[in-house]
């Protein structure tokens, strides 16, 4: 079991960007959530440049919440609309910082988690602030994605960031760390015995993981604009994953031990190789309030990725994420050799096809093995069948990521973010793609994305659509 090393619980929480996006649709909600089970114990203090009384600050979060969950519990929703106050004032203002650290000294509080979910140009300016009237002595903060724009801002920001907060209260929001179906990669390879021996480049022929996401850019377009998918997903949520499945096991059950064994896993892994990644933007992209008419971003990208690591040398591992897709999912497939020859089949069959580990990670998540087995008939051929687990319907509902996560904080637990060596690799291996992006082929909303990036696999091989 990963143990925790905890830091001390905190006594409140500040929320930097409460009248923002993130904060409406997933952090008052989780808020609701984490009221509801008891786990919110301390007053939640807004800080907004916005102006805004408290009353409407409360009503703000109170509409979020029921947007979120029409059944919201009134007897759930009162405790915490108690808990709200809002600060109010310019971040230019000093006063603005003097009158957060009164109200923090009026709550007695001297352990604080400073939630950052504002643009993160805004990330060092909060932080030295924090640091001006001496609340980076008294809380850690978090700090939402994307964190950096590339390696060098990345390391930048880690280097600002440090000179007023120790790297152990700076905690990193990657919100797939939070997931469940995330999580359940580290127990289900480290905890079922049968596929260690599997695990390698011995037996495993490919790796596929793909995010896409049905929606397009959902008025988040200016934002977007700025970003793209990259940036926004496959430097951060994807190369989680792989480094979840790629990653040995960690000597220990400390949460550094963890982060050691992605960081050696990221270490091993290639820069990009623009030739070898396909970018597409979605037909209409160019039309989105923020989006610029001659928009090079992309809503779309597929690449290659390799390990030089003794167990996945020679291993292709294609990622692909993707807005305005056929479907919402998230999928990681495991694609193992084929048998080097069909034994019995005096017929000449069609040879029997592969075995596949199929981990979904989305909101349906479970996973599917994909096992050949004995055509009925009188030939000894083989046919694909599934065995599958739906984790819901197996274990019951679990948690959403931004509830676990700001539980986490707030209980001063590391484990689920991610380190600062971890993400410096991470733009280390995507900057090529950054540096020479190459062209951005069009694709129609509904479809699996541009033909170009189905050439990627080579082989004869092809995109596995996920499986739900
Ligand atoms: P918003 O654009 O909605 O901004 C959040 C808030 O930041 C605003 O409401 C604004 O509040 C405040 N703010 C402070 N300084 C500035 C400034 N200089 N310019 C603009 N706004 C400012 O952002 P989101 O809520 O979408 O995102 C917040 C953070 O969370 C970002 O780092 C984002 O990348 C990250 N994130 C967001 C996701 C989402 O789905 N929205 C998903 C994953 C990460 P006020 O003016 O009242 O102070
Ligand atoms: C966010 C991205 O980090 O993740 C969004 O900024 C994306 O563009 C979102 O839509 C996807 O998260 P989830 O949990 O819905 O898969």
């Amino acid at each position: 079991m990963l143990v925790d090393t905890h830091q001390p619980t905190a006594d409140a929480l500040v929320l930097f960007g409460s009248t923002g996006d993130l904060a409406k649709r997933k952090l008052f909600p989780a808020l609701y959530h984490l009221e509801r089970t008891d786990q919110l114990n301390v007053p939640v203090i807004g800080v907004a440049r916005s102006d805004w009384s408290d009353e409407a600050f409360c009503q703000h979060a109170h509409d979020a919440i029921i947007a979120a969950d029409p059944h919201a519990d009134a007897a759930v929703l009162e405790p915490l609309m108690k808990r709200l106050d809002l600060i109010q004032g310019d971040y230019a203002d000093q006063s603005t910082w003097e009158t957060l650290r009164d109200t923090l000294d009026r709550h007695s509080s001297s352990n604080a988690v400073f939630y950052m979910a504002i643009p993160p140009s805004m990330f060092p300016e909060v932080a030295r602030r924090l640091a001006s009237v001496g609340l980076n002595e008294r809380g850690r903060i978090v700090v939402e994605k994307p964190f950096g724009r590339d390696y060098e801002s990345a390391v930048q920001l880690n280097t600002t960031l440090h000179t007023v907060f120790p790297e152990e209260r700076i905690f990193r929001i990657d919100h797939y760390l939070g997931k469940e179906s995330v999580e359940d990669l580290l127990v289900f390879r480290f905890s079922n015995t049968m596929l260690e021996p599997i695990w390698n480049r011995r037996y495993v022929r490919s790796v596929q993981v793909t995010m896409s996401e049905s929606i397009g850019v959902e008025g988040r377009g200016s934002f977007y604009d700025g970003v793209g998918a990259i940036r926004d997903v496959l430097q951060n949520h994807l190369l989680q994953v792989v480094a979840l499945l790629a990653m040995e096991p960690p000597a220990g059950p400390e949460p550094q031990f963890l982060s050691d064994e992605k960081a050696k896993v990221m270490t091993a892994m290639s820069a990009i190789d623009p030739s070898r990644l396909v970018r597409g933007q979605y037909v209409g992209y160019r039309d989105e309030p923020g989006v610029a008419a001659d928009s090079q971003v992309e809503t779309y990208v597929a690449a290659q990725v390799t390990i030089e690591s003794w167990r996945w040398a020679g291993v292709p591992w294609f990622v692909r994420v993707g807005k305005g897709l056929t479907t919402a999912a998230t999928e990681a497939v495991i694609e193992f050799h084929s048998p080097p020859r069909m034994l019995f089949d005096e017929a000449g069959g069609p040879p029997p096809g592969r075995n596949l580990v199929r981990l979904r990670l989305g909101k349906r998540d479970g996973v599917t093995f994909t096992l050949q087995a004995k055509t009925p008939g009188p030939h000894l051929d083989s046919q694909d069948v599934d065995v599958s687990v739906d984790f819901a319907a197996a274990l019951g509902e679990r948690s959403e990521a931004y509830e676990r996560l700001l539980s986490d904080a707030l209980r001063g637990s590391p484990r689920r973010f991610a380190r600062q060596d971890v993400v410096e690799q991470t733009w280390r291996v995507v900057q090529p793609a950054l540096d020479t992006p190459g062209p951005v082929h069009p694709y129609f909303r509904g479809t699996w994305g541009p033909a170009e990036a189905e050439r990627l696999l080579g082989n004869g091989d092809h995109w596995l659509a996920p499986s739900i």
